[in-house]
Parts: structure tokens; sequence; C-alpha cells
């Protein structure tokens, strides 16, 4: 029996079952509020200095399976890697279940893979890390690139979660073709951000490896030659963190005016907006303190929330276009039918 009409987002072929793509979607959603747990106890292992609490053993701690506390790094880093192990476990569970809810071709199909891809990364990144003892007070110009690459992966994993639980909950496909300029902010926005993080990553580093006893000194040695390199990159951090700034506020205005009367877009332009003058704002006053460990760890969370929130705005920008034909809803099965049309010439 048909009880009414709405505007169907599901652009696949075949079939969703309403009441299984919900609770899906809130298990997705949960599970990236995990993730974002622990990629902050991550860096509490690297500012903590715990990174080497498990020795130069991987997968094992110490040599154990199930570590006998050492120390206290031990802990740390050993509940790291159970909590981290369990996020693996959960990209696996997702993925499986991905496939059962939504038909062939689904795009909740496709980021639950390149979300499994992107913790696989993670996975081998952290091994490597270990293995090659790039961790505790280790100084090597490998270790700057290895954590740069680790942050941009939690970046695209991040991304790859968020659209995962996104598309579960009903968005719709995102189209790069026939957007109009509308695409180029947010391109330059979110590239700005890898910069930004790659290089706050490096800083991070400088600032676990030499602290510094006062601003004057921690000045001192960014412009002393024979400064260590990370502590010589740091300063570039703050000046690319301006320069994205401009990119991200200017995709935020340009969004929202390119698609106006869209109160998705308006409300992600505004939340972008605001998480990165607070991001100034603790990123200045985690340099002013000299990074302790809780600013420096609410400095991530915001960076990560900042990153998400774009990834949101771009996908809630770029899905424009994609009209819809509104199409009954079978109140016996819950069950509904995709059929998405062309999409609507775009700005
Ligand atoms: C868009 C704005 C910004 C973003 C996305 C951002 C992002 C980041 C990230 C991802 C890290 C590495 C965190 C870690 O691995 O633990 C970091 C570190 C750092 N950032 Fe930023 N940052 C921004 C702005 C700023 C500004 C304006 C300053 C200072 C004026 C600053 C100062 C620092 C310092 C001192 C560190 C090293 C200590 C730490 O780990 O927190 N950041 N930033």
């Amino acid at each position: 029996m048909s009880i009414g009409t709405r505007m169907e987002p599901d652009r696949a072929e075949g079939q969703v079952n309403e009441a299984r793509a919900a609770t899906f979607a809130k298990a997705a959603w949960g599970f990236l509020a995990y993730n974002a747990l622990v990629i902050v106890w991550g860096a509490y292992v690297r500012a903590s200095g715990s990174g080497a609490g498990c020795g130069s053993h991987w997968p094992t701690c110490n040599g154990d399976v199930i570590p006998r506390p050492k120390s206290i790094a031990t802990v740390v880093e050993a509940s790291h890697r159970f909590t981290s192990g369990i996020a693996l476990v959960g990209t696996i569970v997702l993925a499986i279940w991905a496939f059962r809810v939504f038909p062939k071709g689904h795009r909740v199909r496709t980021a639950s893979v390149v979300s499994f891809a992107f913790m696989m990364g993670e996975a081998l990144i952290g091994a490597g890390l270990v293995l090659f003892e790039l961790v505790a007070h280790d100084k090597s110009a490998k270790r700057g690139l290895s954590m740069s690459l680790h942050l941009v992966n939690t970046f695209f994993l991040l991304a790859s979660l968020v659209l995962m639980a996104h598309f579960a909950s009903g968005g719709r496909a995102l189209r790069f073709k026939n957007q109009g300029f509308a695409r180029w902010p947010l391109v330059g926005a979110l590239t700005g951000m890898l910069f930004v993080g790659t290089s706050g990553g490096i800083a991070a580093l400088g600032d676990t490896l030499f602290p510094a006893t006062s601003v004057g000194q921690a000045i001192a040695q960014d412009f002393s030659a024979s400064a260590h390199i990370f502590l010589r990159l740091r300063m570039f951090h703050p000046v690319f963190a301006g320069c994205c700034g401009l990119l991200i506020l200017g995709a935020a205005t340009v969004s929202r005016t390119l698609r106006p009367g869209d109160p998705k877009v308006l409300r992600m332009s505004q939340i972008v907006s605001y998480l990165f003058f607070t991001q100034l704002l603790v990123g200045v006053t985690n340099m002013g303190l000299l990074a302790p460990i809780p600013v420096q760890l609410l400095h991530l969370v915001v960076a990560d929330s900042l990153w998400v929130s774009l990834v949101l705005l771009t996908a809630h920008t770029l899905a424009f276009g994609q009209d819809t034909k509104p199409l009954t809803i079978d109140a016996n099965t819950t069950t509904t039918a995709a059929l998405a049309t062309e999409p609507a010439a775009p700005h």
C-alpha cells in the first residue's frame, strides 16, 4: 500500500531496507566517534613518549601476546594497540554488514571497503614505526616522514568513515563533474588541510623531542641554523594554517553562496568557519603554553573535527544537482526503490 511520497536519495540500482540502513547508519556514526578516540589516544602515545612501551615488537608486546605491564609506557602503548585492533576488526564487520544491507554498486559499500583499506594503512604505518624503532626519542628524518604519512592516512581514514556514515544516512553521491566553480575552493581547502596537518605532525615531533623552557627559547630554536630540522620546519605550521584558513573560509563562503537555500550547506559552512577560528585560538594557546599534552590533544581533536566537517561540507555541496523523482514507500515491506533521474544543471 502506498502511504506517501518522499525524495529517495539512493542512486544505486536495487533495494534498500530503510530500517536496516538506519541501524547501520547509527553504528557507522558511533564507529567514527570511536575512531576519533583511538586517534587521540595514539597522539597521547607520541606526546608521552610511550611509543617504545612494547619494545620493537609487533604485533606482540615485548614478545607477549597478553602484555605484562612493566611500565606506564607499556600500558599506554599496549592499550593503543588493543583499541586500534578493535578499530581494525570494526572496519571488517562494517564492510560485511554494508554488503548485506546495501545493494551492489551502492556507495556505502564502496566507502566501507575504502575505510578498510585506510585502516590497514594505519596498521602498517604503526607497525613500521615500531619495527623500525621510529618511536620515543628517535629523531631521524624517517620518523618525520612516517609521522606525516600517518597523519595523512588518518585524515583519509576519517574521510572514508564519515562518508560511509553520511551515505548510510541517505546522503547523496558526490559528483565532481558539472559542479561549476563550487568544487575548486573545496579541493583547495582539503588539500591545504593535508599540508597543515603534515606540518603540524612535524611541529608536534619537534615539541616532543626538544621541549623548550620558554616561548623566547622556542622561537630562537626555530630560527637557529644549527637547530634540528623538525624545529626549523616547525615555524611553517602556523604559516600554512593561516594560508589554509583563507582557503577554508573561502570554500565555506563560496559553497553557501552557490547553494543558496540549502540548509545543510549553510550549517556545515558555519561549523567549518567556527571550527577554524577555534583552532586558531587553540593553536596560539598551544604555542604560548609550550604545547602541554592536554592542549596538544585538544588541538588534534579540533583539527580532526575541522577535517571531518570540511569533508561533509564537500559532500553536501557536491551532491547538488542530483535531482530525484518523488517515489512511493511501500508500508508493508518498508522497502524503497531507487529512481534517480539525470542531474539538473548546476551553477
Ligand atoms: C587550520 C588550523 C590548524 C590545523 C588544522 C592544525 C593542525 C595540527 C595538527 C594535525 C597537529 C599535529 C597534532 C599531533 O600530531 O598531535 C598540530 C600541531 C601543532 N600545532 Fe596546529 N593546526 C592549526 C593551526 C595552528 C596554529 C595557528 C598554531 C599556532 C600559532 C598551531 C600550533 C601548533 C603546535 C605548537 C603544534 C605542535 C604541538 C601539538 O601536537 O599540538 N596550529 N596542528
